[in-house]
């Protein structure tokens, strides 16, 4: 048996003989579901999600690109709406690749290519941003696990500084018995107090509140790079994220009061049952000189 991939009114789909399977809505590049081969549904996506294009996709995984949050004011982003505007274009499905191709089993993993390039923004959005670049987005499907991985380029003739960004919104069962491992030591800025500077203490962060942070956890001391951290579901491993040159990983639940004022996100208690970690590359910018290339990626594994 073959992965089966199909694409129509601009929703792909991808499903392996194992049953595992991915939803990617060609606006934004958003996968919108993960599911392994139990049939359970490894991201939270929310019920009220616009899927029409006029808005970005509230669940799933939107991809943050050329700036996180909201764009300050004196940089070259600085006109662009917060999270930039990857998650609001209509990205092309540029072709699946099967492992076999990648030197693999054919029915073991399939890849998916999506391309934004400044040829498909709209005009407003080229004006605030008049840079020519190329985005390739790779979503790799195998058992048990997806890879989420951007290519970007510089087609231009002037240098361009950006950030990127995995927003995953990870599904959990009880958000009030759920932590993550991974992250003691790290410095982080917490949007929550100020946006002031702290070090994590704990080796499982829990969690009981709002919690905004954007984390730059240390690279392992044995240089093996950056350490994946470990999402834990009532005491058990339920996720798996490594990391592949996104040094920082944001930690986002906007708990019950800030979800309430958000008019796209329902159920309104599901604010309980999502975690997003978002590896990414925010805390700095990358600059990209005419001509370079940079890619960067990570890995999400399902434990339970
Ligand atoms: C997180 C930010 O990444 O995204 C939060 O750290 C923000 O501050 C959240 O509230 C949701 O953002 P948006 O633009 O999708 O509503």
């Amino acid at each position: 048996a073959q992965p089966v991939v199909d694409l129509s009114d601009n929703v792909l789909t991808a499903r392996l003989p194992t049953g595992d399977s991915v939803t990617v809505y060609l606006y934004g590049a958003t996968v919108t579901s993960w599911k392994t081969n139990n049939g359970q549904e490894q991201l939270f996506l929310s019920s009220a999600a616009v899927l029409d294009g006029s808005k970005p996709i509230r669940g799933g995984i939107p991809l943050v690109f050329p700036v996180f949050g909201p764009p300050p004011k004196s940089h070259a982003t600085g006109n662009l709406p917060q999270h930039g505007f990857a998650r609001n274009s209509y990205w092309e499905f540029l072709g699946k690749s099967s492992s076999e191709s990648l030197g693999g089993k054919s029915d073991d993993s399939v890849k998916l290519d999506f391309g934004l390039s400044s040829d498909f923004l709209d005009e407003a959005t080229k004006k605030k941003w008049p840079y020519d670049f190329g985005l390739v987005y790779s979503v790799t499907l195998e058992k048990g696990k997806l890879e989420t991985s951007l290519h970007v380029q510089n087609k231009g003739n002037q240098a361009f500084e950006f950030q990127a960004l995995f927003h995953t919104y990870l599904a959990v069962k009880d958000i009030s018995k759920t932590a993550v491992r991974g992250l003691d030591e790290s410095p982080y800025v917490d949007k929550v107090r100020n946006a002031e500077t702290f070090t994590e203490s704990s080796s499982s962060l829990a969690f009981t509140g709002e919690t905004d942070r954007v984390y730059t956890p240390p690279t392992s001391k044995d240089d093996a790079g950056l350490v994946p951290l470990v999402v834990t579901e009532d005491g058990a491993d339920s996720f798996l994220v490594s990391r592949e040159a996104l040094p920082d990983v944001t930690v986002w639940n906007g708990w019950e009061d800030k979800i309430k004022g958000m008019g796209d996100f329902e159920p309104k208690d599901g604010w309980q049952r999502y975690l997003c970690i978002e590896p990414g590359t925010v805390s700095s910018w990358t600059k990209l000189e005419a001509g370079d290339a940079w890619q960067g990626g990570a890995t999400w594994e399902s434990k339970l």
